[in-house]
């Protein structure tokens, strides 16, 4: 019951979609402080078996799928010497590896859960890095005040990504860009490609990475599952595994058999 709620929600009505994510980020970050769970996104595998990413730390290694999503979303901003914006950071890991990996000049993350930015504030320290508390929908800056702005797996969870866009459209400076990766309900990719024909901005780059996520969510599976039968009880299991889209899981089924895409977007601001 729970379980099906959950591979339901990105089709409920959009006020609802929002407040229920929000109860669930809240919580999530409250109940759970643990400092080795970082990110909380799918991840990504290359096709052809060669990481982008030669090095990392022991501690970032553990996390490499989930570091790899970020990579390929960060390095189509080129945030070397920018100002950059993550919105939706989540637990931090994606500003953090961004922040202290690609050399931006600023890196900000922004969310819209208040537990989960005390906690990347706790986790990460970072000169060039700050967290803040704040809306997709309408973010606490500036116009013109970023030269890139990511996006990695959140906007599923906005009630309107009409309002996301503009907003991303208002903070980029001419000629910033914007990378956002996510997944989507194959019903709903015609009305997400309205949505952005009418941003304003201009398209750079597309790609579905569908299958570049399900190697990530098969390498990553084994991890997932141990962690969820350590610390979700046992009712609300079956709902966690499908949050996760561990294999076998509705979300990792949809996947498979194309009711899920998951869509890599790249674009500019004229
Ligand atoms: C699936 S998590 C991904 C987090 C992070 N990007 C990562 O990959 O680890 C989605 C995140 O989006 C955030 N979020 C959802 N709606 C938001 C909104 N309207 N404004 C800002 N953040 C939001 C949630 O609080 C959550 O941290």
């Amino acid at each position: 019951m729970i379980s099906k709620l959950f591979s339901k929600i990105i089709h409920l009505s959009p006020g609802f979609r929002r407040v229920i994510w929000k109860w669930w980020y809240q919580k999530l970050a409250k109940k759970h402080g643990e400092k080795n769970w970082r990110f909380m996104n799918y991840g990504y595998a290359p096709l052809n078996g060669y990481s982008p990413i030669e090095l990392l730390s022991d501690e970032d290694e553990e996390d490499r799928y989930f570091i790899q999503l970020y990579h390929h979303a960060a390095q189509s901003a080129k945030p070397d010497g920018k100002k950059v914006l993550e919105v939706g950071s989540g637990r931090g890991g994606g500003s953090y590896y961004v922040a202290s990996y690609l050399n931006p000049a600023q890196m900000t993350g922004l969310d819209y859960s208040d537990n989960a930015v005390d906690l990347a504030n706790q986790f990460f320290n970072e000169n060039n890095l700050k967290y803040i508390q704040g809306d997709a929908e309408s973010m606490p800056f500036e116009s013109e005040s970023f030269d890139a702005v990511i996006n990695v797996e959140s906007s599923h969870c906005y009630g309107s990504m009409e309002s996301f866009v503009s907003e991303v459209n208002r903070v980029l400076k001419p000629g910033g860009i914007f990378s956002w990766v996510d997944l989507r309900g194959a019903d709903d990719v015609e009305a997400l490609e309205t949505v952005f024909e009418n941003s304003g901005l201009t398209v750079v780059k597309e790609e579905v990475i569908t299958e570049n996520v399900l190697k990530a969510l098969d390498g990553i599976t084994e991890r997932k599952e141990k962690a969820i039968s350590q610390f979700v009880p046992g009712f609300i299991r079956s709902a966690f595994s499908d949050f996760a889209a561990v294999k076998g899981s509705r979300v990792y089924n949809g996947f498979t058999n194309g009711r899920l895409v998951y869509l890599s977007k790249v674009f500019q601001k004229p």
